[in-house]
Formats: C-alpha cells, structure tokens, sequence
C-alpha cells in the first residue's frame, strides 16, 4: 500500500472515532470497519482472487478503501452501495483522494434495490455491513447474486451477536454453504457457496 493511502486511512480512523464519540445518533456516525478488518478482507480479497466485489453500506468509504486496493491489485472492482446522501458524499471526496475512484463504483440508494436488480453470480465477494436486521429479507438475492465458489463476509458477527444471529441462523442451515465466525475486529460471519 502507498504511503498516501496509508496516510488518507489513519486521517479516517481517526476522524471516525472522534466523530462517532461525539455523536451519540446511530444515522451520523461513520461505524467504520476496525483497522484488522480492512486487513482481513484484503487478504481475503486477494487470497480468493474475488475480482467482482460488492459491499452494502458505503459509509465514508473506510472499508470501500481497503476493499478496493485489494481489488485493484487483481485487476477487479468494488462496487459499494448507501442509503444516506451525505455519506456518500463523503465518500465520493475519500475515494478522489485516494487515487481508487476507478476502481470503485458507487450506488446511491437502498441495498435492497440493487441486490434485486442484480444478475445471478454477478459477484465474487460480498460484503455486508448495513441494517443487520434487514439481511435476512436480503438473504434470497444475496445468494443469487454470489457466484458458486464466492464468499460472502458478514461485520458485527461478535459486537451485535444477538441482533445478528437470525440472519447467521439462516445461512449455516443452508447446505450449499460453509460457514464459520472468525475473531477479527467486531467478528466477522464468513459463509463460502460451494461450487454446485
Ligand atoms: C456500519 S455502516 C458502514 C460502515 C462502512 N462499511 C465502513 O466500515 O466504513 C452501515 C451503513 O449502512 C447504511 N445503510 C443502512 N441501511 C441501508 C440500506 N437499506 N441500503 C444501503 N445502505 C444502508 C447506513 O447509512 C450506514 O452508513
């Protein structure tokens, strides 16, 4: 990682925590992904070769950030979707000054629109970082849209077990996935769509 991105990525952790300590309203605080998070996915990305990457809930574009240079580094592309308009503004500005907005395509709007426009296997690599208890109505496209061998990362596995655990429910009991929660960060929910 170049010494700019390195620098934009400290300048972000540190305005997200003073920012979310100082705003106790859900809606404006950035909730960004932990630092071992971004370096967990890139790996993932990488490792998995998932050049097809999508990401529900932009944010400020923190996470969009690790998932893209890990992406760019395998000719691939992230494309990362959010509700709230000056949020996405806000990521529009990171993602210029990181010299990644071409790797990045943003989407304005509910996830759940998109996950529906979306074709069957359009993605190597989802990952979910949005309104938990809206995943498991999210859960029929989401496995439409991951091709067969994909893998999807859910955040918040461990931090919001309670509020997450329908939507975990749903997908360990589903055959054609494997599944397992791992310690990094908040706890992250990976399930792999064996190849049919
Ligand atoms: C936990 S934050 C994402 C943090 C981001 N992934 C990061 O680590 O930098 C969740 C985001 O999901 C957005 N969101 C909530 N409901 C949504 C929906 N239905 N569609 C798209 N985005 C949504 C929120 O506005 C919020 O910015």
């Amino acid at each position: 990682m170049n010494q700019s991105l390195q620098e934009l990525l400290n300048e972000l952790e540190a305005f997200g925590q003073g920012n979310d300590q100082a705003n106790p309203e859900r809606s404006r605080r950035m909730l960004n992904i932990t630092r071992d998070t971004g370096e967990f996915l890139s790996v993932m990305v990488q490792a998995t070769h998932a050049r097809r990457v999508l990401e529900i809930g932009t944010s400020n574009g923190y996470s969009t950030l690790w998932l893209a240079q890990a992406a760019q580094a395998i000719d691939g592309h992230v494309t990362t979707v959010e509700l709230s308009e000056s949020k996405i503004d806000m990521a529009a500005g990171n993602f210029d000054r990181s010299g990644l907005a071409g790797a990045i395509t943003q989407v304005s709007g509910d996830a759940a629109n998109l996950l529906e426009a979306e074709s069957d296997s359009s993605f190597d690599l989802i990952f979910l970082d949005s309104e938990r208890n809206e995943y498991p109505g999210w859960w029929p496209n989401i496995r439409r849209i991951l091709r067969p061998g994909g893998l999807l990362v859910a955040d918040n596995a461990l931090s919001h077990a309670d509020e997450i655990a329908p939507f975990i429910g749903i997908v360990s009991e589903d055959p054609a996935f494997s599944t397992c929660t791992v310690p990094v960060g908040k706890g992250e929910f990976l399930a792999y769509q064996a190849y049919r």
